[in-house]
């Protein structure tokens, strides 16, 4: 698969063939190729955890039990901005309005809300739950780094065929999952991640997000800048 089309193909998958399992040399594979993402120094600081059969449903049951009951949690670090602002919530409204909008889910519908947002706890179906954590004692560095390696995981099971979804939504959730996985304390959740084959013709598999063009987030300069920081 070429670089452009691996990168520019994957999206957000949120209806997974429930019956199709991964077999585990790919998964493997896929953690294997995606090992070769830079890091500083080459520390390498990820950490991953694979979660199938047994030990996915426990945690699918648990987390899913948790979020129906209206428990929240409560996250270890924050993944968003605690003060929304814009563009960003602009963004982030055209983003959830655009998902629940295909899935006919009307704004105030909060039990269907409810219901959809829960399917991030069932994995969306899917027979991988892959969870990454990191040393506590890690810097911001590191984090960038899981970041690459993650990206890299999403890229390296398109290539396999696999696609996926990355899910901060199981941090809430962390101290269910890192007991269930056998996560030391020492070790924090950073997300979770669904892995399977794409439920075709599932209409949530439809949606695409838009992105800001090149030029609302770059800065082209051929001369030093001599006066004020200028705005984009
Ligand atoms: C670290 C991370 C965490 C995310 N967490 C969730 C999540 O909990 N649930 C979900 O449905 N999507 C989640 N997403 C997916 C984003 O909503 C998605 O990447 C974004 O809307 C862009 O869409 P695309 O991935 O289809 O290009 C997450 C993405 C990232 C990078």
């Amino acid at each position: 698969m070429d670089v452009r089309d691996a990168i520019i193909g994957r999206q957000s998958i949120r209806a997974f063939a429930p019956d199709k399992p991964v077999a585990r040399e790919t998964i493997e594979r896929i953690l294997e190729t995606a090992g070769r993402a830079p890091s500083g120094s080459n520390i390498q600081p990820w950490k991953v955890w694979v979660a199938t059969g047994a030990a996915r449903d426990a945690i699918v049951d648990a987390c899913y039990a948790r979020h129906m009951a209206g428990d929240q949690g409560e996250r270890e670090y924050n993944y968003y901005p605690v003060a929304w602002r814009e563009p960003y919530l602009g963004r982030r409204r055209e983003t959830g309005w655009g998902l629940y909008g295909l899935l006919g889910i009307g704004k105030g519908d909060k039990p269907a809300m409810k219901l959809q947002h829960g399917r991030n706890f069932l994995l969306f179906d899917a027979p991988v739950g892959v969870f990454f954590t990191i040393e506590r004692d890690m810097e911001l560095g590191s984090w960038l780094d899981c970041g690459m390696f993650i990206q890299s995981v999403m890229l390296a099971a398109r290539a396999e065929g696999l696609e996926t979804c990355p899910q901060a939504a199981f941090c809430g959730y962390h101290d269910t999952v890192t007991r269930l996985l056998g996560v030391p304390a020492d070790q924090q959740l950073i997300c979770g991640m669904s892995l399977g084959y794409a439920l075709d013709d599932a209409p949530v598999n439809s949606f695409r997000t838009s992105r800001i063009p090149v030029r609302a987030f770059t800065t082209f300069r051929d001369m030093p800048c001599t006066g004020e920081p200028q705005g984009l």
